[in-house]
């Protein structure tokens, strides 16, 4: 019942659910007690409203004073995701029926889905991901993928995914992206896909007033519009930037979606800056070109040491972003990226800079293979794909988990530690590499 008040932010009511509960449950106890020690009924229904009014009175005030509404960050939101699992049993693959299919820009669409079991849905942090798998014909076994989740509601009805149809690199003669193709063309309103729970920690923390800056380009967007979402809606004061970039018009999904929240939000500022507007883009964007550092400069009210950042988008726009924040002076600490595809160049360059062992010898323990490792290698995940393995990937940087498998015996080392934390006695594959002489995997 605490749990219950704990989540009601407002003391109005919270009051009112406490008192309701204080009376009923002062009632049944006086009715009890009375009835056993056998008094006339008038005596008893008489001492039975004085004790449920006592108790309606002892309940508003433990309500109003007594109980402090969780905060409607983090905490408040774990707690609820946690009794919603309970609740719907939802531990690992569920299925969720695609109940919209909205088209938002030239590459863009939003995939709206709603738990085909007719369940309460978890909510989950700003910012986070749902990893999804899909039955595409052709391919060796399901395929995995991670989205970020591009909406918010506190308490949410449906859970919407944005994704963006990946083409084949201009200059390489392969397929296109096969996962984002797949969804494009084949999943309609009433397909059903599987989804795990929602997860990661490229999260903004809702409750801090620090101000902070929202940047993308193209996809990268998507986990934007839900962080922006979520200071709307839960702490409409704190500063927001929402810095965009898109080539034109036709390639800007959410442009009226997040302007909209403008209109509610009066510390939200916007920019829109395109590459290469169209003259029909007139009057949609506030700036040509890039977004960079010294355009931050130049917006920001305050010096760019006091707000956080949380970058999203292509590797090169997020690595040189990067380092003119921190020529800025803005710490590292205060700048949070997540990489769509790969790890963001910088990221590379550390971990080129760390080591694991000179060479050892790895165990596939199921599929009964041994192998000689050695640095040239790459991560394990590369070594067992070059041995013919095919273990399920999907992020291949550490944040979605899917990789993750037992290590038996030895150690492994990670030259950044991994988004993601995988359980305990297992490691990711995709960016980890032996430490010890030997490594045995149940891979
Ligand atoms: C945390 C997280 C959140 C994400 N959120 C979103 C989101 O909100 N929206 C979104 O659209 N995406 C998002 N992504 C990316 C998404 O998970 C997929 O990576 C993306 O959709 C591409 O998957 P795919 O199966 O379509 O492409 P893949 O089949 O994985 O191919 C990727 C690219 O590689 C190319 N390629 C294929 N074969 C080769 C080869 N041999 N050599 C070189 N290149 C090759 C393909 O043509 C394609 O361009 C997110 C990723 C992460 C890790
Ligand atoms: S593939 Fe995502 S953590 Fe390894």
């Amino acid at each position: 019942m605490v749990d219950i008040l704990e989540r009601t932010s407002n003391p109005l009511w919270r009051g009112t659910q406490a008192a309701l509960m204080g009376a009923s449950a002062t009632a049944i106890l006086a009715g009890g007690i009375l009835g056993l020690t056998k008094l006339d009924d008038k005596l008893v229904s008489r001492w039975a409203v004085y004790g449920a009014a006592l108790g309606a009175g002892a309940g508003a005030i433990f309500g109003l004073v007594g109980v402090a509404p969780g905060p409607s960050g983090a905490h408040s939101k774990a707690q609820a995701s946690t009794s919603v699992e309970e609740a719907t049993g939802w531990r690992d693959w569920r299925n969720f029926v695609v109940e919209h299919k909205v088209q938002e820009s030239q590459e863009i669409t939003s995939f709206y889905l709603k738990p085909q079991d007719g369940g309460p849905l978890p909510g989950f942090l700003p910012g986070q991901f749902l990893t999804i798998r899909l039955p595409i014909p052709a391919q060796p076994r399901p395929v995995i993928r991670t989205y970020s989740l591009s909406d918010y509601a506190e308490a949410p009805s449906y859970y919407r995914l944005s994704i963006k149809r990946e083409g084949a690199p201009k200059d390489l003669a392969v397929p296109p992206g096969v996962a984002s193709n797949f969804m494009h063309d084949h999943i309609q309103v009433g397909s059903v896909i599987e989804a795990k729970l929602p997860a990661g920690k490229f999260v903004l923390e809702v409750a801090s007033d620090r101000p902070a800056v929202l940047i993308s380009n193209g996809v990268g967007i998507t986990p934007m519009i839900s962080m922006a979402k979520a200071v709307s809606q839960h702490n409409p004061s704190r500063w927001l930037w929402f810095l965009h970039g898109a080539r034109d018009g036709s390639y800007h999904a959410f442009r009226d979606e997040v302007r909209a929240l403008t209109e509610r939000v009066p510390n939200l500022r916007l920019h829109y800056c395109y590459s290469r507007p169209r003259p029909e883009d007139m009057g949609h964007y506030q700036g040509t070109g890039y977004v960079d550092a010294e355009l931050i400069q130049a917006l920001l009210p305050v010096t760019p040491a006091q707000a956080d950042y949380f970058l999203c988008g292509s590797p090169p726009f997020m690595d040189s972003l990067r380092a003119g924040l921190m020529e800025l002076g803005v710490p590292a600490e205060q700048i949070r990226f997540e990489s769509f595809s790969k790890p963001a160049p910088a990221q590379v360059e550390r971990e080129a800079a760390t080591n694991g062992a000179a060479m050892a010898e790895v165990v596939f323990a199921k599929s009964g293979k041994t192998v000689t490792w050695s640095p040239a290698d790459g991560t394990l995940l590369e070594l067992a794909e070059a041995q013919g393995l095919d273990p399920a990937f999907s992020c291949r940087a550490g944040i979605c988990l899917t990789c993750m498998c037992r290590l038996n015996d030895g150690e492994v080392v990670y030259d950044q530690p991994p988004t993601g934390t995988p359980e305990e006695g297992s490691v990711l594959i995709c960016v980890s590499k032996p430490k010890s002489a030997q490594v045995v995997l149940e891979l």
